[in-house]
């Protein structure tokens, strides 16, 4: 019995502290009043609930958003996303149809239907308080693979693709890392905490702002880009000069 009890008092130990441990999201919460959270749900009824479902429990047009939290509510409307017009491999980004009020209001009832990540701090959106450096290591190890090295996006398979990310704003930079849209990885505060996505934050607008001095960026696409302009452009004209010289050697 006493070894029944001390196993008992072990794991609720661990669970306890576990859960004291890994508080999904540090950047802190915004503070909704009931009134967001009433409006939120008659827009949410009359824009969302046709692919979400009355309740946001999730239909096969659209998945459940309870627990998203008011962070990816924030991210997919604010940029555009949703509401989803037309069924495609991903959800283009359009001009938002909603106003910063009302997307407060909709994130306000997403938010009050479970726990889930929260709006960022703007200490954390800051990027002049980040380390770019920092940022670019974390950077090239965890994004690079799909959003090109200086965030100039790139293709996927089945006809989605990581965006551009050099016009994209600090906030939905950070949220996207927070939601994880689609199929991108989610980057919880345990993989990459507040701080560094800030530096993240900051990397990703040292360079999109720097100039490129030497002239044309050619899209900044990496080498495959680089590579074919000298293959075509240098190529054609070392050719050119070839024929040029034995022309007027004859
Ligand atoms: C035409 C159907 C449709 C409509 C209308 C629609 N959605 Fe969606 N929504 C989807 C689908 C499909 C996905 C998943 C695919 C994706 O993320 O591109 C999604 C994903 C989301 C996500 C991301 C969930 C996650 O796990 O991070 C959020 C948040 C969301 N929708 C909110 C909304 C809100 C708020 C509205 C209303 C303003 C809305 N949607 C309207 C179909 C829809
Ligand atoms: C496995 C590939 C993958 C990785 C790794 C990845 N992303 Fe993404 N990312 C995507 C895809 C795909 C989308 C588009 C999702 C959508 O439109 O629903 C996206 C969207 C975004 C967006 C939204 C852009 C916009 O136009 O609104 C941002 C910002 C972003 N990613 C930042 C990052 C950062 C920062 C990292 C690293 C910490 C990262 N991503 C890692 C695939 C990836």
């Amino acid at each position: 019995m006493a070894l029944l009890v001390l196993l008992l008092m072990g794991l609720m130990l661990t669970g306890g502290a576990y859960a004291l441990f890994t508080t999904s999201s540090t950047a802190k919460a915004e503070e909704y009043s009931a009134s967001d959270i009433d409006g939120g749900k008659k827009l949410f009824v009359s824009n969302c609930a046709t692919c979400h479902g009355a309740g946001a429990q999730g239909t096969p047009n659209g998945p459940s958003l309870i627990g998203v939290g008011a962070s990816a509510v924030d991210f997919q409307v604010g940029t555009g996303r949703m509401p989803l017009q037309a069924s495609g491999p991903q959800a283009p980004v359009k001009k938002a149809q909603f106003s910063d009020d009302q997307i407060k209001q909709l994130s306000a009832y997403v938010a009050s239907l479970g726990p889930g990540p929260s709006i960022p701090d703007s200490e954390y959106l800051d990027a002049s308080k980040g380390d770019a450096a920092a940022g670019g290591g974390l950077f090239r190890t965890n994004c690079a693979m799909c959003h090109n090295v200086v965030g100039a996006g790139g293709a996927l398979t089945r006809g989605k693709y990581a965006p551009n990310l050099q016009q994209v704003s600090e906030k939905h930079l950070y949220e996207a890392m927070q939601t994880g849209p689609q199929n991108m990885p989610i980057f919880n505060d345990a993989n990459l905490t507040p701080e560094q996505k800030r530096d993240v934050i900051s990397y990703v607008r040292t360079v999109s702002e720097t100039p490129s001095p030497g002239g044309f960026k050619l899209g900044a696409l990496g080498p495959v880009a680089e590579g074919l302009f000298v293959w075509f452009f240098g190529l054609a004209a070392v050719i050119g000069i070839t024929v040029w010289l034995t022309a007027r050697s004859k």
